[in-house]
This record gives structure tokens, C-alpha cells and sequence, in this order.
């Protein structure tokens, strides 16, 4: 059975985008892959953290995974701080990464462009991603278009390391979702949507309140012409609403746009809206049940121990190829 990896970092509660990109496709993959799924907290202090908000997103984030699908008897789902071999293969794969990819990263520009005190974490998050893949023998990573530029920086990475060390990684291929793997603001439409942005108007959480959910998508930015139609350079905003639907509606793009002929913006928003209550309604009502229960805490133990025991596995080939300590078996 081939192997998955993919991770989402507790900076916040998950949007709309995170659950299109991510999260939906891990629910499809786990009858299919031997899946770890990772709360990546060391990544979210890249940028940052409130202690106590972070640890409250922490256990929020992993009540979120089961609640919208994962089945923990199916896949591995932990904490990547609860693993050290990640902090530790992350300094391995720092030690073969160049200081000039890793400036050439669009995330570490973006996320450090016009700050005074940037940490050394932001450039070097892209390494300890590729180790976090890397640790699990990992054949296919799930994500977002987003991270396509850190999946590319992670086989090169992998491939460097064998190169001068041996054939230990495995090299991962990327799966983007086929439709949505870049769910835009609501706001700016021609941003993608993003769990850190401060305006509360521009993504839509699964936590949201359903009234929330409508009150977002009503206000959500479109164009004057009033015409459901999909046209991504000219009318990105309807654009990305007609992804969404498409996406949570189970409909074609075609289908929605002839659904919508001659009618006006505001019908099409009612309904999604709809849509969109739909899928997040009974994802809250098992998130706000395992909150109150202990379930999570086993489960996260479970997750640790065998993410453990993998990782570890690897971490030792790789410090053992590399000359690293005593040689142990
Ligand atoms: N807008 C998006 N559309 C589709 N997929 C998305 N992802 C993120 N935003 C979108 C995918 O979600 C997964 C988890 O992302 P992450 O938490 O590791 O970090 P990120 O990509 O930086 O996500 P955010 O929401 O933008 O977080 P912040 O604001 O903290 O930086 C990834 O698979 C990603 O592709």
C-alpha cells in the first residue's frame, strides 16, 4: 500500500480553503493510502503565536480532522511536536538545503515582505517540511496549489540527499485536487484565502455559524454584470464562488452556470450558502462532541507512538548515511 503525508498548521481555524484543498481530499484517500496526517505546530511558530491560543488551535485542528472525516483506525493522525525526529531530519535537510532556493520561495516573500524582524524559521520552514514528508516514506502528498513551489524544493531535496549519501528517501509526488486547489478571499478575490488573514470577512471556517456562513457569502466581493458565469481573469470573484459550489455541490461548472441563466447574483449566493451550511452543519456537531471528550487525547497518543516509531526508523539512516554519532542499527 502506498504512503501519504500531509500536514496543516494550528495558526488559526481552518477556512474553506484549507478544507477544498486539503482536508476533503485526505477523507477520500484514506481507504486507499496508508495516510499520516499532522498537526504541524512547529511550523505555525514560524510566524508569531499566542501560547494559549496556539494550544487551543492545536486540539481544535485534531478535533476538526476526525470531525470532518478521519477515521483515526485508518489513519495516523499526531502532533509533528510530539515526534522529535522532525525537528531533527528538519536540521539534516537544512544542512543540505542552499540559503538561495530557499529565498526564492514565494511563501518565505509573501510572508516576510515589509516586516522589519523576520525569524530564520520562515526561510527555513521549507527543509523541515521536507523532512516531515521525507521521515514516512512517503509515495504522494495532497495539498494545495500553494505549496507546489515547497513540494519541488522537497524532491529536490530528497533527490540531493540520496545523490551524496545513498538511496534512503523515497521521492514524493504531489496530488493537487482536481478542482479548488486554490480557494480565493472572499474579500480579494484574486488572493488565495487564508486561515492568518485578518479580515474575518474574507474566509468562511467550518466552525462558522450558519447564519455567519450566509452573511459572508452575501457579502462576498463579485463584479457589476451580474452574470453566473466562469471567466477567472475577468470575474474572479463569481469565478471562485462557482468553484466552491461546483466543488461542495457536486455539480459541473457548466451545470451551475446554466442552472443560473438569466438569473441574478444574489439567487446563486442564497444557494450556496445553502451548500456551504450544508457540508460544515453536521462536521460541527461532531466537533463540539469530541471537544468535550477524552477520545481526542487517546487518539493523538495512539497517532504519536506509531508516527514515532516509523519516523525514527528513518531518521537513524539518514544520521547513520551522513556519519552522523555512533553507527547504530
Ligand atoms: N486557499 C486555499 N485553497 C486551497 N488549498 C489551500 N490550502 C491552504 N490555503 C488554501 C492548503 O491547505 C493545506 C494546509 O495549509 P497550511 O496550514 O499548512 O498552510 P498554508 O498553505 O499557509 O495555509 P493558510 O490557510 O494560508 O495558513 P496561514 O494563513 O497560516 O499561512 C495545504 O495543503 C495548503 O495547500
Amino acid at each position: 500500500m502506498k504512503t501519504i503525508f500531509s500536514g496543516i498548521q494550528p495558526s488559526g481555524t481552518i477556512t474553506l480553503g484549507n478544507y477544498i484543498g486539503a482536508m476533503k481530499q485526505f477523507v477520500e484517500l484514506q481507504n486507499e493510502y496508508n495516510c499520516y496526517f499532522c498537526i504541524v505546530d512547529q511550523h505555525a511558530i514560524t510566524v508569531p503565536q499566542d501560547r494559549l491560543e496556539l494550544r487551543k488551535n492545536i486540539r481544535s485542528l485534531a478535533a476538526l480532522y476526525i470531525a470532518v472525516g478521519i477515521d483515526p483506525e485508518k489513519a495516523t493522525l499526531f502532533i509533528q511536536s510530539e515526534v522529535p525526529a522532525h525537528a531533527q531530519a528538519g536540521w539534516l535537510m537544512q544542512c543540505i538545503a542552499y540559503i538561495g532556493e530557499l529565498e526564492r520561495m514565494t511563501q518565505f516573500k509573501d510572508k516576510s515582505a515589509g516586516k522589519e524582524a523576520v525569524s530564520a524559521s520562515l526561510l527555513t520552514y521549507p527543509p523541515l517540511m521536507a523532512a516531515d514528508i521525507l521521515l514516512y516514506n512517503t509515495d504522494l502528498v495532497p495539498v494545495g496549489e500553494d505549496q507546489k513551489q515547497h513540494m519541488e524544493l522537497t524532491r529536490d531535496l530528497a533527490e540531493r540527499f540520496n545523490k551524496k549519501y545513498g538511496d534512503i528517501l523515497t521521492i514524493p509526488d504531489i496530488r493537487l485536487p482536481k478542482v479548488g486547489a486554490r480557494i480565493m478571499s472572499l474579500q480579494e478575490p484574486t488572493k488565495k484565502m487564508s486561515k492568518s488573514d485578518p479580515n474575518k470577512k474574507a474566509s468562511i471556517t467550518p466552525l462558522d455559524d450558519l447564519k455567519q456562513i450566509e452573511k459572508k457569502i452575501k457579502s462576498a466581493v463579485t463584479d457589476s454584470e451580474g452574470i453566473v458565469k466562469y471567466d477567472k481573469e475577468n470575474k474572479p470573484g463569481i469565478s471562485n464562488l462557482l468553484s466552491i459550489y461546483s466543488i461542495l455541490g457536486d455539480k459541473t461548472i457548466p451545470e451551475l452556470e446554466e442552472m443560473y441563466n438569466g438569473k441574478g447574483y444574489g439567487d446563486f449566493k442564497g444557494d450556496l450558502a445553502e451548500v456551504v451550511s450544508g457540508v460544515f452543519k453536521p462536521i460541527q456537531e461532531k466537533y463540539y462532541n469530541l471537544m468535550e471528550s477524552s477520545e481526542l487525547d487517546d487518539i493523538l497518543d495512539r497517532g504519536a507512538e506509531k508516527a514515532n516509531s516509523v519516523a525514527s526508523k528513518t531518521l537513524k539512516k539518514m544520521e547513520n548515511a551522513m556519519g552522523l554519532g555512533r553507527k547504530r542499527k
